[in-house]
C-alpha cells in the first residue's frame, strides 16, 4: 500500500528530520526552515549535533547562534542544543537555582558520569524543542508556526524518539514522567509533528530507511508520510539522445572531436554518467516500494551546495508534490519533468 503524504510540509508544527550521517538532513533541514520563512511563517529551526553546520550553511560567516539561538534573517531563528545546555536550564526551571545548576554541570566529574548515562540527552533535548513549541509572544500568540528538527544521524534516531515512553514506562509519576508525557504526546501528534527521512539513492542508506521507516511505524508511532531521496543524479542527455553513449562507442577511435578527449573517453563518461542515473533511478522505486512511501527527489547539485540559493533550489524540490511508487521510477529527475512540461 502506498500512503497518499497529508499535505504540504509547511501545515505542519514539527518536522523532524532524520536519516543517516552525510545523507543531507541538515542542508534539507535548512532548505525547509529557508522556504518556511519565506512563505511568511515564523520558524525555529534546532540542530542537535556538536557544530553548528546549520547555522554556517544559513549565514556563512556569521558568528555562532549557540543555545540561546539567533534570528538570522527575518522569520527565521536558529537554535544549537548542547545536551548539557538544555539540562542545565531544565534543572533551574525546575528547582529555581540555575547558578549552582550551572556550576554542578561544569563539575567535571559528573559530566563524566552523565556522559556514560543512556537516555537523558534525547530525553532533554526533545523537551527543548517541546519548550520551544511553547514560546508565546507579548501578545499570548505562539512565537514559532514550525519547529524543524536536525537531528542526529540514524542509528541514534528511532531511540531518540523512543527514549519519552521507555522513561514513562519506568517511572510512572513524579516530573519526569509528566515531562516524558509531554515530550511522548508532542511526538505522536498525528495532525502537528512529522519525521522526515532523508536517503541517498544507494543501497546502503536505502536498506537503512526502510528499517527506521518500519521501525518508527511498529515501535514509535510518529506521522511519517513520505522520504526525502536526495542528490539523486539527473538525467543525463535529454530523452531524444538516450542512446548516445553506444553511438559514441561504435564511432571509429579516430574520429575528430574538435579538441575534445578521443572519442573512447566521451563514449566511456557518457556510459557511466547513465549508469549512475539508472541504478539512482532504480533505488529512488525501491525506497518508495520498501518504505510503502511517497518520496520526494533533490537533485544531486553539482559542485556541492554553496550558499542560498542552492538550498532555495532545494527547497522547491522539497515542497512539490512527492511522486509514489510508480511515478518514482519515470525517467525524469527531480525538477526535469516541470522544466519538460513548462
Ligand atoms: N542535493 C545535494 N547536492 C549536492 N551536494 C549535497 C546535496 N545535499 C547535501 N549535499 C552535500 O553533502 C554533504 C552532506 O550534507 P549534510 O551536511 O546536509 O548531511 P547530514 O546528513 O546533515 O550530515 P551529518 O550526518 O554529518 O550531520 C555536504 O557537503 C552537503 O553540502
Ligand atoms: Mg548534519
Amino acid at each position: 500500500m502506498t500512503l497518499q503524504p497529508d499535505g504540504s510540509l509547511l501545515e505542519r508544527r514539527l518536522v523532524i528530520v532524520t536519516g543517516k550521517g552525510g545523507t543531507g538532513k541538515t542542508t534539507v533541514s535548512a532548505a525547509l526552515a529557508l522556504m518556511a520563512a519565506r512563505d511568511g511563517r515564523r520558524v525555529a529551526v534546532a540542530e542537535v549535533g556538536r557544530d553548528e553546520h546549520l547555522r554556517a550553511l544559513l549565514a556563512p560567516g556569521s558568528p555562532p547562534v549557540g543555545y540561546a539561538g539567533r534570528e538570522l534573517q527575518p522569520g527565521l531563528t536558529v537554535f544549537h542544543i548542547d545536551p548539557f545546555e538544555a539540562l542545565a536550564e531544565y534543572l533551574g526551571l525546575q528547582i529555581g537555582m540555575r547558578g549552582l545548576v550551572n556550576r554542578g554541570l561544569r563539575n567535571p566529574v559528573f559530566r563524566q558520569l552523565m556522559e556514560g548515562s543512556p537516555g537523558w540527552r534525547e530525553l532533554i533535548t526533545l523537551g527543548k524543542i517541546w519548550h520551544l513549541q511553547q514560546l508565546e509572544d507579548a501578545r499570548g500568540k505562539r512565537l514559532y508556526d514550525l519547529v524543524v528538527v536536525d537531528a542526529p544521524a540514524t542509528g541514534h534516531g528511532v531511540t531518540f524518539l523512543d527514549v519519552p515512553r521507555v522513561v514513562r514506562s519506568a517511572v510512572r509519576a513524579g516530573p519526569l514522567s509528566r515531562h516524558s508525557g509531554l515530550v511522548e504526546t508532542m511526538i505522536l501528534d498525528q495532525a502537528n509533528s512529522l519525521l522526515l527521512p532523508v536517503a541517498l539513492a544507494e543501497e546502503l542508506p536505502a536498506r537503512e530507511t526502510a528499517t527506521l521507516v518500519s521501525r518508527v511505524r511498529d515501535e514509535i508511532g510518529m506521522a511519517i508520510d513520505r522520504v526525502v531521496v536526495n542528490a539523486v543524479a539527473r538525467a543525463p542527455f535529454p530523452p531524444e539522445m538516450s542512446d548516445l553513449p553506444a553511438k559514441l562507442a561504435a564511432l571509429p577511435p579516430e574520429t575528430p572531436t574538435g579538441g575534445l578527449p578521443p572519442v573512447a573517453v566521451l563514449a566511456e563518461c557518457a556510459s557511466v554518467r547513465r549508469s549512475r542515473y539508472e541504478l539512482n533511478r532504480d533505488y529512488v522505486g525501491q525506497i518508495a516500494r520498501d518504505c510503502s512511501l511517497p518520496v520526494v527527489q533533490l537533485p544531486n547539485i553539482t559542485g556541492g551546495i554553496s550558499g542560498p540559493d542552492d538550498l532555495l533550489q532545494l527547497g522547491r524540490e522539497l515542497l512539490a508534490p512527492p511522486r509514489r511508487g510508480e511515478d518514482a521510477e519515470a525517467t525524469t529527475a527531480p525538477g526535469e519533468a516541470r522544466e519538460q512540461a513548462s
